[in-house]
């Protein structure tokens, strides 16, 4: 196996068939097959498990699938992270500083509480430099219910005079069709991170999709497993990349007969674990809208008072 080994075909063992049977089920690079149980290779490639387990083997040979760190390692790691501002003060502070690099920012919220409009923001500020508020890159912004608005991103980009031509090309928008084309799309952002600088990752809405596809108790296990595993690899690419995620999820529109309260957010525990941080958005007066961090591993819960306005977010 040469050193410069990249891609899955190139490891021994994995022929064309198995190549493909392996990334449809979700195995594209070389660190899933080595973090992987020979077990579950050998299930879906339908190959015996010691070929499975040499394959396993082989890309762990590759790649450096890491093992315990000490605290002042993790501290300096710490350092990488960047923060961009949602253009309000008080949120930001809300925040400890701005949406955080290597974390899941979740907003959850009802309808028009402002969750699309803060990401368009972002995806707008990530844009500036690091030293303004920024991130200096890029977005992917995975759209599932068709809300993104390019002349939104214009308003917003004039009012801080930017050229809103520049920063739309900035802003990479897939339209999401159902929950497993929302999947792989995760792979295409990957792609596009090797030739350009992402730094932001929007999925709005994150859950929708799943909602409205796994209805019911009996596929609730099938839904949950699902969108762990697309929640792991969106995580990834932040770690990957340096790169923000911000997600935003709805609320259960009326209470619910298991659950009863109307403002908890959908995902159950798989999307309230993976979140690093949790806001819950209400409308307010007129423009006026409340941000509650829920969840948070260093912050104390608290709330901030924000705007939505023609220029964007404000405080
Ligand atoms: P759902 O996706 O339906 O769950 O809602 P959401 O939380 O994503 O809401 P969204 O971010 O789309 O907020 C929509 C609200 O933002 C509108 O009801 C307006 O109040 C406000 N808004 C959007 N554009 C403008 C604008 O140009 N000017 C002002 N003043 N408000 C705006
Ligand atoms: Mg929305």
């Amino acid at each position: 196996m040469a050193a410069t080994t990249t891609t899955i075909e190139e490891l021994p063992g994995v022929g064309p068939a198995t190549a493909d049977k392996l990334k449809e089920a979700g195995f594209n690079d070389l660190m899933a097959l080595a973090v992987a149980s020979p077990q579950s290779l050998a299930d879906v490639a339908e190959i015996g498990n010691s070929a499975a387990q040499k394959i396993v083997l082989a890309a762990r040979e590759v790649v450096d699938i890491g093992g315990f760190e000490t605290g002042d390692v993790l501290l300096e790691r710490r350092k990488s992270v960047n923060k961009v501002t949602t253009g309000s003060k008080g949120l930001d502070s809300l925040l400890g500083g701005g949406v955080e690099t290597q974390a899941i920012t979740e907003v959850f919220g009802a309808y028009g509480s402002g969750k699309t409009q803060l990401g368009h923001q972002l995806a707008v500020n990530a844009t500036l430099p690091v030293d303004q508020g920024g991130l200096g890159g890029e977005t992917v912004w995975i759209d599932t219910e068709s809300t993104f608005r390019p002349e939104r991103i214009v308003q917003m980009s004039l009012d801080q005079e930017l050229d809103p031509e520049a920063i739309l090309q900035k802003i990479h928008v897939a339209r999401a069709f159902n929950s497993h084309h929302q999947m792989l799309l995760v792979e295409k952002a990957n792609e596009l991170a090797q030739t350009d600088t992402i730094r932001l990752f929007v999925v709005d809405s994150m859950t929708s999709h799943f909602r409205a596809e796994y209805v019911g108790r009996g596929v609730l296990a099938e839904r949950q497993q699902l969108l762990n595993r697309h929640i792991h690899d969106i995580m990834r690419f932040g770690d990957v990349n340096n790169a923000a995620i911000f997600v935003t999820n709805q609320v259960m529109a009326k209470p619910d007969a298991f659950f009863g309260d109307p403002t908890r957010p959908i995902g159950g525990h798989v999307v309230a674990h993976a979140s690093t941080f949790r806001i819950y958005l209400r409308k307010s007066k007129g423009e006026r809208r409340i941000a509650r961090l829920i969840d948070s591993p260093n912050l104390p819960e608290a709330e901030a008072i924000f705007t939505i306005t023609e220029p964007g977010i404000r405080d």
